[in-house]
């Protein structure tokens, strides 16, 4: 069965209506482009229900979804969306909606989050200050036009922008020209804050880094919303987020002679004199006041701590709102799976009888804290995502929503709008519910009607009929239900635009009379495009790839095999003895390893003074021992150290191949090769893979010199071995890898020999 449309006409209710908001946002570039990284679009609804459409226009996007009252939907963007290229795209993401709704932005990804508020179309502005979080990784902005048709931006560039091949310094002036759904973002490694934007009509703008680097913090993304100028305060309370002292925040002026004045805990004040578009960055240690002669922005940027339930978790970047409260009521959402969190900013007079998810806010759970007549109530709300409420009926406050997690976090404020959706009457007495249904089915329709309303109308349920006055309703439970079929009961067929419409009218006529206390026309539009999915089997070809066995060499202090040596170099007297054992790391017990070549040498660099211990699977040198062993997959020998003339190191290289025991006779079985017989070992099914692996060096005891590099070079063997290991048909990446690893432990790679496979 396919989906069917329910079109119900009730008389008297008016559906649809004027968009009355409109957001336009963007997905700006997350260091990852890949399927992992999505945008998710948090949408809530307030007193009435909602028909939220997302539309993107290259590459297009266009989805519709009806929300209830007092409920949320998550509409979910791809990497596809992701804003990469460096010049205009058509990327800006556009939502609009027909009755009001918050919208919340997340980025997620497993190792890297952050989210926003989504500002409505009547708080952007043609005015903006872009804030980047300071030097690393990479800062960006986006312009984006999802109001006006075209609009002209300059963007007054503060730090350096490469944009379109030309290079911008401070107070070059880069102008473009934006149509509608056009977006742009800007990346640099220099700090962009001071940056300033004006354009002919609003715009929205976003920014953050692509790959902040902070303490403790390789890559993360940050991103937040701007406001514009317009929406700037004067007065400001910021309170350390999660008991940290040395977040960062930034104080930006956005006019000439801006007089900054902040008060610290301890009563003491601190001034600053700003200039148009400077900015100050401060140390957060403690709670501070702020106010300022002039209207200013303040970024908060969390860094990462050790304090709180996750001790690893990463930088967020949120805005400070100004404390001019005006807000009593705000819906927000959290992240499941993150230990999520709210901060309430008013003033200390305020009421405390704030309502959380509808239920009283228990302040012995919060953490309070308060700076002259300001106060914080900082909620641990768990690992509980999706909407929330908070609402004080006498109080207005302004909000900090943010989560942390293993490598993760994300924050926002909620606050500093100018419009917002009214907060529910506190009494306000709930509309009835009348869930009046109409239900399409393949050969007709099912209507029912709550009782009553049959008897608020003084009829019975013999009154309810359709067009056929003989077909009349029944009494189930709480309902009369009216069947209505198709190709009877006075049922017509429209078909309007290839559309099938089968319509009727539900009447509830006063016995004998021709007044209808009841119409309803319904309507069942059936589906014509029905998706139809089938069972087959699929055949399958066989996908063969590559993989590779971990094979570890490990050197041994004595015979028994008992202590493997964890510390390279490892310091040996001469005369002594090195144990050696090489092991195929699988579950397979039917595999072998022999020992095909060994090689050691007084430096990693392939050199003509290297002597072979083994070759072909021959020990060639005198001392060589080898130890009986069951498991084949393991080859342990033994041979007595020497030492190169004027080398105070030994390196040992050796080549390995596995078998498997279904292909006997195969190489690993077949031992020593003498010359005779060499041609034999290049058979393919006698062998599984073969590969290189190098240990070392081995250093020569009574010389001291170099003790220093040996605690520099100290590692676990097991990684030191997994990263010595160079197979035949391994991957350039994974060379290079191995390189970068080689270099940072100061060895170089050993070249590959062309008798190597
Ligand atoms: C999105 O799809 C709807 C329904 O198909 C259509 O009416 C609307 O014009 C589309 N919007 C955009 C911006 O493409
Ligand atoms: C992300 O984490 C979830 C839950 O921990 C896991 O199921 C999923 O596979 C992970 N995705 C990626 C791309 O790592
Ligand atoms: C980039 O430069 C090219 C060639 O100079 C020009 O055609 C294009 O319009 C420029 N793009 C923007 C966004 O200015
Ligand atoms: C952009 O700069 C040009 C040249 O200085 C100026 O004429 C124009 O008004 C500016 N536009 C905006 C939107 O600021
Ligand atoms: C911050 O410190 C207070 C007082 O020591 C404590 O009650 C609260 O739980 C701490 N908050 C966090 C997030 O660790
Ligand atoms: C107040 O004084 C302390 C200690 O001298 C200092 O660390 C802090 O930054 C000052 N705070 C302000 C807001 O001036
Ligand atoms: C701002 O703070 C300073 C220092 O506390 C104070 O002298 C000044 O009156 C304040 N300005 C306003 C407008 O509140
Ligand atoms: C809807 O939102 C607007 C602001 O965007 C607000 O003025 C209006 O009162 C809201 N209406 C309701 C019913 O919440
Ligand atoms: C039928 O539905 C599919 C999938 O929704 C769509 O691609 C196709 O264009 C539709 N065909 C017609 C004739 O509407
Ligand atoms: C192989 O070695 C690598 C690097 O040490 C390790 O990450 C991986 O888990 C190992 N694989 C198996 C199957 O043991």
């Amino acid at each position: 069965m396919g989906t069917m449309y329910l079109l119900l006409l009730f008389t008297g209710v008016l559906a649809g209506g004027q968009a009355q908001r409109h957001f336009v946002t963007a997905f700006l570039e997350n260091y990852d482009r890949t399927s992992a990284t999505t945008f998710q679009l948090y949408i809530i609804t307030y007193n009435n229900a909602a028909s939220v459409t997302v539309t993107v226009a290259q590459p297009s996007f266009n989805q519709t979804v009806v929300i209830e009252r007092d409920k949320d939907a998550l509409v979910t963007l791809s990497y596809d969306y992701m804003i990469y290229e460096k010049d205009i795209s058509s990327k800006a993401v556009i939502v609009t909606s027909d009755a009001n709704i918050s919208v919340y932005a997340f980025y997620t990804k497993n190792n890297t989050a952050d989210a926003m508020v989504c500002l409505p179309q009547e708080e952007l502005g043609t005015e903006y200050y872009i804030f980047t979080p300071g030097t690393g990784g990479i800062n960006q902005f986006a312009v984006a036009n999802g109001i006006n048709d075209a609009v002209s931006v300059n963007i007054t560039v503060s730090g350096t922008i490469i944009f379109n091949g030309t290079y911008y310094g401070s107070k070059d002036k880069i102008s473009i020209s934006l149509a509608y759904q056009q977006v742009i973002q800007f990346q640099s490694t220099s700090d962009l804050t001071g940056t300033r934007i004006s354009s002919s009509a609003p715009v929205a703008v976003f920014m953050g880094n692509k790959c902040f680097a902070g303490p403790g913090t390789t890559c993360d993304v940050l991103v937040e919303q701007l406001y514009p100028v317009q929406n700037w305060g004067r007065y400001f309370a910021v309170f350390p987020l999660l008991n940290h002292t040395s977040d960062i925040i930034d104080i930006i002026a956005a006019y000439s002679d801006t007089r900054i004045f902040i008060e610290g805990s301890k009563g003491n004040t601190t001034q600053y004199n700003l200039a148009q578009g400077s900015h100050v960055k401060l140390t957060l240690q403690d709670r501070i006041l702020v106010n300022s002669s002039k209207p200013i922005m303040i970024s908060y940027l969390i860094q990462q701590s050790t304090t709180g339930p996750v001790p690893d978790y990463d930088p967020f970047l949120t805005t400070v709102p100004p404390i001019d409260f005006k807000r009593n009521y705000y819906k927000f959402v959290t992240y499941p799976d993150y230990y999520n969190y709210l901060l309430i900013v008013s003033q200390s007079s305020a009421d405390t009888d704030f309502f959380l998810d509808h239920h009283p806010l228990n302040l012995n759970n919060a953490f309070v804290s308060e700076l002259n007549g300001i106060k914080a109530i900082e909620v641990s709300l768990g690992k509980i995502g999706g909407q929330h409420e908070i609402y004080n009926e006498a109080s207005a406050f302004v909000i900090y929503v943010y989560g942390i997690y293993h490598g993760v976090s994300y924050g926002y404020s909620v606050g500093q709008e100018k419009s917002y959706p009214d907060p529910p009457l506190p009494n306000a007495t709930e509309e009835p519910d009348n869930p009046v249904v109409l239900d399409c089915l393949p050969h007709g329709a099912v209507y029912q009607i709550p009782l009553r309303l049959v008897l608020d109308a003084q009829l019975s349920v013999q009154d309810i009929h359709l067009e056929d006055p003989l077909c009349q309703a029944v009494e189930q439970g709480n309902f009369a239900i009216i069947n209505v079929p198709f190709n009877s009961c006075g049922s017509r067929v429209l078909d309007e635009d290839g559309k099938i419409f089968y319509v009727n009218t539900v009447y509830g006529t006063i016995p004998d009379t021709s007044i209808h206390r009841i119409e309803v026309p319904v309507q069942c539009e059936m589906a014509g495009n029905e998706t139809l999915g089938i069972n087959f089997h699929p055949k399958v070809t066989d996908v063969v790839s590559q993989g590779h066995y971990n094979i570890s060499l490990k050197l041994y202090e004595g015979g028994d095999y008992i202590k493997p040596i964890a510390l390279y170099p490892f310091e040996i007297d001469l005369p002594g003895n090195i144990y050696v054992e090489f092991q195929v790391d699988s579950d397979d017990k039917d595999l072998q390893i022999i020992t095909e070549n060994c090689k050691s040498s007084p430096t990693l660099e392939d050199t003509a003074q290297s002597y072979n211990l083994i070759e072909h699977g021959c020990f060639l040198d005198s001392t060589l021992h080898g130890y009986l062993i069951t498991d084949n997959r393991q080859q342990r020998f033994s041979f007595h150290v020497f030492k190169f003339d004027d080398f105070q190191e030994v390196y040992l290289a050796c080549n390995v191949v596995i078998c498997h025991k279904s292909s006997v006779p195969n190489r690993c079985t077949q031992g020593c090769l003498n010359r005779r017989h060499k041609r034999n070992i290049h058979s393919p099914e006698s062998k599984l893979g073969t590969a290189r692996l190098s240990q070392g060096p081995v250093v020569f005891k009574k010389e001291h010199q170099h003790q220093q590099q040996h605690d520099n070079n100290t590692l676990p063997l097991s990684s030191f071995v997994g990263a010595l290991c160079v197979f035949g048909l391994m991957s350039v990446a994974v060379l290079i890898l191995q390189k970068r690893y080689y270099q940072k432990q100061g060895y170089s790679l050993l070249p590959n020999t062309s008798n190597i496979h």
